[in-house]
């Protein structure tokens, strides 16, 4: 049992009145809030080595005095309403001539945190704003057994410490295998460390990587995740314009030590980056000796042209460092992740891991690991692909029929969302209030100056008929 209070022995105080006073005053400093169950009498006794019958005597006076109250059968607890109005006046009146606490001193990291703004998210009928997998057609009650399958057999290496911040082994194997097959991205398994979703993939890299004042190159617009990450680190942020052909490093600083890129289907405008842009990009970071982190987040949803390999496997793979999820191959509850790294970084990054929380729990890796070994992974991307394709399909009908060629759409050959340039922002925003339509707008991922008519468009989560109905209705 945890020790509520100190007891002074050698005080002239008796040690029933210690007891008594020590719980009087915790009550009346708030320290002990109503409704909190009190140790019993024996367990307190035990704990302080004392009699039980000092700890009942002070009880039974608190008890008395109305600051306790028992509750048939369950305990004694502190009372919901407190005695006499005495004590608390007095507490207040105390309260009121007592000076402020000293604020808490923060670290220069923590001071810079108050820069970032986390927007709650929006709610309305429909969502066109929701870039989740659509969760009702993950399989759940499979996903449940092979979790059970784990838990029965409670081995070492789930239960115990025995897997290390590297991640579950098996699972390490079945991410070098997916990765092979899918973007032919050539690893072994010991270059693989499983993290908490990529946004903890990122904050290892900024923390590997990049010391305060270090330039990093991202993309703009960019995922807003990652900017105020390295911001909070302390980066200095270069914004690589994004066109059609992906990010360009034409007019970043050669002084630039990490660059980061979503080439698959970049976020958020959608674009794929070109092959002839990969190479120009891996060339610039080989010369300046810069590192790229290419963020695959949702590569797995291609739905027309060619499958485009990671950017990891056109080079040695020894300045790249591939970052991937499972948050919208599966969901984004499960908070697993993976970093495939140069053979040389691994160590730092495992320890940076295990001093940031050890390991990522260790039965949902292991279920993972199942899941993909027994085709459980690809045959749910393969549905679901299919299942957004038409989503996907739907939503480039509806801005044919409601805005016809004045929708200017990008970003529709891959993912979960599109973004689309509309002619007329001010009615479309008007409409999405009047209508209860959600529709985000792409500022928040601009750095500088974003047009003022782009929006972003998500499909996966959100019925044939809601996206319909949407678009329809921004039409009006
Ligand atoms: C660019 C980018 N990276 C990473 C992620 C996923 O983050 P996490 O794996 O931490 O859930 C997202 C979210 O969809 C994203 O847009």
């Amino acid at each position: 049992m945890p020790v509520p209070f100190q007891l002074d022995r050698a005080s002239p105080m008796p040690l029933q009145r210690q007891v008594y006073e020590a719980w009087r005053t915790g009550i009346l400093d708030g320290r002990f809030r109503a409704g909190t169950r009190l140790p019993s009498t024996r367990a307190l006794a035990r704990t302080y080595g004392i009699s039980r019958i000092t700890v009942t005597t002070a009880y039974e006076q608190l008890l008395a005095e109305g600051y306790l109250e028992t509750r048939h059968g369950s305990g004694t607890f502190v009372s919901t309403e407190l005695p006499d109005d005495r004590p608390l006046a007095a507490r207040r009146s105390a309260k009121r001539a007592a000076p402020p606490p000293a604020a808490v001193r923060r670290s220069a990291y923590g001071l810079r945190l108050g820069a970032i703004i986390r927007r709650p998210a929006p709610t309305a009928p429909l969502d066109l704003s929701n870039a989740s997998p659509d969760l009702s057609r993950f399989p759940f009650p499979l996903w449940r057994r092979l979790v059970s399958r784990h838990l029965r057999r409670a081995s070492a290496d789930v239960v115990g410490a025995a897997s290390g911040p590297h991640g579950h082994s098996a699972l390490r194997h079945e991410i070098a295998g997916y990765l092979a097959r899918t973007r032919a991205v050539r690893c072994s398994p010991d270059q693989v460390i499983v993290v908490n979703g990529s946004q903890q993939a990122l904050d290892l890299c900024a923390r590997l990587l990049l010391d305060p004042g270090d330039a990093v190159a991202v993309e703009e617009p960019g995922y807003a995740g990652v900017r105020q990450l390295f911001a909070a680190h302390g980066a200095r942020l270069h914004p690589m314009p994004v066109t059609d052909a992906g990010a360009s490093p034409a007019n970043v600083a050669a002084d630039v030590r990490v660059i980061h890129v979503t080439p698959s289907h970049q976020f958020p405008t959608g674009v794929s980056m070109t092959l002839p842009r990969r190479l120009e990009l891996l060339e610039w970071a080989r010369v300046t000796g810069a590192v790229i982190v290419e963020d695959d987040y949702d590569s797995e949803y291609r739905y027309s042209g060619p499958p485009l390999p990671a950017m990891h496997s056109l080079g040695s793979g020894a300045n790249v460092i591939y970052v991937g999820t499972f948050s919208n191959v599966m969901f984004y509850g499960l908070r697993l992740g993976y970093l495939v790294l140069p053979p040389a970084l691994v160590d730092a990054f495992a320890t940076a891991k295990w001093l940031a929380d050890r390991n990522s729990p260790m039965l949902e890796q292991a279920a993972l690991a199942d899941f993909i070994a027994e085709g459980h992974l690809d045959r749910h991307v393969r549905r679901m692909r299919r299942l957004y394709k038409r989503r996907r399909d739907v939503l480039l009908e509806a801005f044919a029929r409601h805005f016809g060629d004045a929708a200017r759409i990008r970003g529709d050959a891959a993912g979960m969302h599109l973004s689309v340039r509309l002619p007329d922002a001010a009615r479309v925003r008007a409409n999405a209030t009047r209508h209860r339509v959600h529709i985000a707008s792409s500022e928040s991922y601009y750095s500088g100056k974003a047009p003022a008519n782009e929006f972003l468009v998500s499909f996966s989560a959100i019925s044939e008929r809601a996206i319909r109905e949407g678009i329809r209705r921004l039409s009006l």
